[in-house]
């Protein structure tokens, strides 16, 4: 049976991290899908697969809408199959950032009634040539607000790959 990945990304560092997560999965010898959130549900029936790993970003502290919709269409057959929750954000990155990080995962669990059987708070990253300068201040004076010393002159990427991959392979056992 197939592992489905359903994933949305911003700007792009979720989708490496499903990437990542595929090919673990894949390396095993077991069958993976990756699902973009933004496209059409089209004939997709995720109680056909043998687990869900979802993975979302959070931007302005809040998961994408179609990581919501999506768990809010598919909630009674998530909460019924073994899924997993990889939220991404800068404030995993930081151990004064664990309780934001927290808050922002219990929002969207709160908001759609899913239950997932394993949650992996995963740093994220930045890439701050790519901001326009409005993105960049929120960056640099809200996102990373007491966080000054973080070198935003390129790219920045805090995950910690070998706990993601801990994380699933642990995931993976139980599913
Ligand atoms: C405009 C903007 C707003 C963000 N807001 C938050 C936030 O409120 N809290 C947080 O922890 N991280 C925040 N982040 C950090 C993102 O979660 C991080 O960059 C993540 O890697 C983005 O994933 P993506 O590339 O898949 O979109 C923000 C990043 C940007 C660019």
């Amino acid at each position: 049976m197939t592992h489905l990945i359903v994933y949305d990304t911003v700007e792009g560092h979720t989708r490496k991290i499903a990437s990542e997560i595929s090919n673990q999965i894949t390396a095993t010898g077991k069958t993976a899908r990756l699902f973009n959130a933004e496209t059409p549900i089209g004939d997709l029936s995720i109680a056909d697969f043998s687990s869900c790993i979802i993975a979302a970003p959070v931007h302005q502290k809040r998961h994408p809408d179609a990581i919501v919709d999506f768990v809010r269409a598919n909630v009674d057959a998530l909460n019924e199959m073994p899924s997993a929750f990889v939220s991404v954000s800068l404030a995993a990155a930081f151990p004064d950032g664990a309780d934001d990080a927290r808050e922002f995962v219990d929002h969207l669990l709160q908001r759609t009634g899913w239950t997932p059987n394993a949650i992996h708070y995963a740093a994220g990253a930045v890439h701050c040539k790519e901001y326009d300068y409005f993105t960049e201040q929120i960056l640099r004076h809200v996102v990373l607000r007491g966080h000054e010393d973080v070198d935003l002159t390129g790219d920045q990427v805090f995950t910690d790959w070998a706990a993601l991959n801990t994380f699933v392979a642990d995931f993976l056992a139980t599913a």
